[in-house]
């Protein structure tokens, strides 16, 4: 019987279009995946959508359409992005499907069978945007002290759970098995967290509607983290007759989720499950967040990566090892596009494709477009190939990405220093083609790309299985004994032929790159379309429902809303080009202010920072800073948009003072 592992990324919310925190969860948990089964594990990895509670009611309520009709725009979106980004999740749960609420109910009957859930009433500061009540004490700034969302006053009838009986059971927990936390210093804050106190936990909600409805009371639903963190049992048929795959899988080996979301899962969902007298995950591991640019990605900054533009151009494999290679698991990390093509250039370009045309052309010259016919066990590179594959699946195992990557660097920088050691084109100056010296050297060459390949495969599986090919390798096998040395098939022929990672000139690819990432911030309520976009039928299985199609609603404003915005004129007093970019144009305007505001636009295809000195505009002033290709932008400028979407900025028809509002 072979060993099971069961991993999950957390379910996301439908309120967002997905972006690259999705993204990355998503792409570590596929890799993780790949690996244990190459480890010979029998694996499950399960992803979906989290679709109730206020943050979702609220951004419906925004575009004017249903909370249903929103979670299903966006849910369809998620089918074509994870068959674009090589995904292989066996299941996709969405916490509107049946099969849920069963489960969510059955969990409900067991808490309530064991004494944990009463009634009550509940008054306290609650984050939309985190789903969770905050006491006043913990507040910061009269905000939430987790993201820093407002937090407004909520008095209502509630059900609630006795956490406060699982702070001991939960402390013991975490003693008796330390490695149910990752990394360890998250394992330190849940603990310093658990031993201040618990108090028990509202677990209803009577004033939303957007919910599962609580069993046998109408007027409240189930509170919406209750509600999602039971996807890992409902989507294994937890609460159904079908008990087999929650017999086969649960508990779950790993839990993956963002540091911000870690409490949740390492302090209630455990309370929960002791609570129905289920077993316990083995592990959640809290990894760390992307910044963009070293702050924090948001929809009100408009710094929200969506990695489409290097998606279309690269392919999946660079993105997955990008974000593999430069996070330490577990911390923060920055992205930008210059971080991406440095790494593209310097680690797949010049490392691993340069090194594999390098050897591969030898080949085909030497012997014919075949691999050599004969095989060598004793020589330096199998030494380092034994030492970099355990240390490699040791690294993996442990899921430190970065260090199994750069084991595997390792060896590929031995290929290329053990080529220019023996130099094979002199032995074949010097023997002749049939040489079995030079076969040996090659072989040795061929054999450790074979192994790099195989390494690889979990992180970049379509770069893996070409070179693979190119290898004379058909029909891979990509378990632990192709980790073994003398896989390489002899005197077989070799794949097709091309660059695995063509150079980018960067300077080329941003003067042409038509989105540049940072450089379109996403407007504050971001509105998702119905249409999604032109995607391949199939889906990783199984497909998530498609989704319905309803016109967007222009939502309507009221005049309050609307002298919310300050509009101001001002003149332009100096603008220059943003470095690399072919759009982007900083200026400094005078508003009337004591100082020059910093505004970046997007206009420098129309216009020449020369020809808007001195010219009178129209800036939105009061909008959240953004920062926009590494530049900060302290404003909007206003401007018509042409039917090709070229801008042509706004001005007072006569000269006014700086500083003149606009109404
Ligand atoms: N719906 C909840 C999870 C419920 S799980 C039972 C939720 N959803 S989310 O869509 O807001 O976030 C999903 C995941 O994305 C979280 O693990 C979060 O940490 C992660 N990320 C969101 N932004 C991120 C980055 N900028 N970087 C890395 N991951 C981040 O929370």
């Amino acid at each position: 019987m072979p060993k099971t592992f069961y991993l999950t990324t957390p379910i996301y919310y439908v309120n967002d279009l997905p972006h690259i925190g999705h993204i990355y969860t998503t792409v570590v948990a596929d890799t993780i995946a790949r690996a244990k089964r190459l480890r010979g594990f029998d694996v499950r990895f399960l992803t979906g959508t989290d679709e109730h509670g206020q943050k979702i009611d609220r951004a419906a309520k925004q575009q004017g359409i249903t909370p249903k009709e929103l979670a299903d725009r966006v849910v369809g979106r998620y089918p074509p992005l994870w068959k674009a980004f090589d995904i292989t999740n066996d299941d996709f749960i969405r916490t509107t499907e049946p099969r849920h609420h069963a489960g969510v109910h059955a969990m409900i009957a067991r808490l309530e069978a064991r004494g944990d859930i009463y009634k009550g009433s509940y008054g306290g500061w609650y984050c939309a945007g985190c789903e969770a009540f905050f006491p006043e004490t913990q507040l910061v700034e009269g905000a939430c002290p987790d993201q820093g969302h407002p937090v407004e006053w909520l008095e209502e009838e509630s059900y609630f759970f006795r956490l406060s009986a699982y702070q001991q059971p939960l402390l013991d927990h975490y003693r008796e098995h330390p490695e149910f936390i990752r990394p360890a210093t998250r394992y330190n804050e849940v603990v310093r967290f658990v031993e201040m106190g618990l108090k028990d936990l509202s677990i209803s909600r009577a004033s939303l509607s957007w919910g599962i409805p609580w069993p046998g009371d109408a007027g409240h639903v189930v509170y919406v983290w209750l509600d999602a963190l039971t996807n890992y049992v409902s989507a294994l048929g937890f609460g159904s007759s079908d008990q087999a795959l929650y017999d086969r899988w649960w508990p779950a080996d790993l839990h993956l989720v963002g540091k911000d979301i870690l409490r949740f899962h390492a302090v209630y969902w455990p309370a929960f499950l002791m609570s129905a007298g289920l077993p316990l995950p083995k592990q959640v591991f809290g990894h760390g967040w992307w910044l963009r640019d070293d702050r924090k990605m948001s929809k009100s900054l408009g710094n929200v990566v969506r990695p489409d533009e290097l998606l279309a151009r690269f392919g999946p494999d660079p993105l997955r090892y990008f974000l593999l290679r430069e996070m330490t698991f577990g911390q923060d990390a920055s992205f930008s596009d210059e971080g991406f093509l440095a790494r593209y250039n310097a680690d797949l370009a010049n490392g691993l494709g340069n090194t594999a045309s390098r050897v591969l052309a030898m080949a085909r010259r030497y012997f014919d477009g075949k691999t050599p016919h004969e095989r060598c066990t004793d020589n330096a590179l199998l030494e380092k190939s034994r030492e970099v594959t355990a240390r490699y699946l040791e690294s993996m195992d442990v899921y430190e990405f970065q260090r199994a990557l750069e084991a595997v660097w390792e060896l590929l920088a031995a290929v290329d220093g053990y080529v220019n050691e023996k130099a094979p084109w002199s032995l074949a100056k010097a023997e002749g083609n049939a040489s079995p010296s030079l076969h040996r050297v090659l072989h040795n060459c061929l054999e450790s790309l074979r192994l790099v390949a195989v390494m690889v495969s979990p992180v970049m599986p379509g770069v893996a299985a070409r070179l693979l090919a190119q290898l004379g390798v058909v029909a891979p096998s990509l378990d632990e004994g192709a980790l073994a040395w003398g896989g390489l098939p002899l005197d077989a022929p070799l794949g097709g032929e091309g660059a695995l990672f063509p150079r980018v000139d960067v300077e080329a690819y941003f003067a042409e790159a038509k989105v540049e990432t940072n450089d379109r911030p996403d407007t504050q309520k971001i509105t998702i379309p119905a249409e999604t976009p032109a995607a391949p039928a199939a889906a990783t299985a199984p497909a998530a429902p498609a989704p319905e199609s309803a016109p967007p609603v222009a939502e309507q404003v009221g005049i309050e809303d609307f002298a919310r915005v300050k509009l101001v004129v001002g003149t332009v007093k100096l603008a220059e080009r943003v470095p690399k970019s072919n759009k982007l144009v900083r200026m400094e305007v005078d508003l009337g202010e004591p100082q020059l505001r910093q505004i970046v636009a997007g206009i420098g295809k129309r216009y020449q920072p020369e020809e808007l000195v001195g010219r009178q505009i129209v800036v939105v002033s009061n909008l959240k800073p953004a920062t926009l290709m590494g530049v900060e932008s302290r404003g909007m400028v206003l401007a018509a948009t042409l039917p090709d979407g070229a801008p042509v900025l706004l001005a007072p028809g006569s000269e006014v003072p700086d500083g003149s509002g606009v109404k």
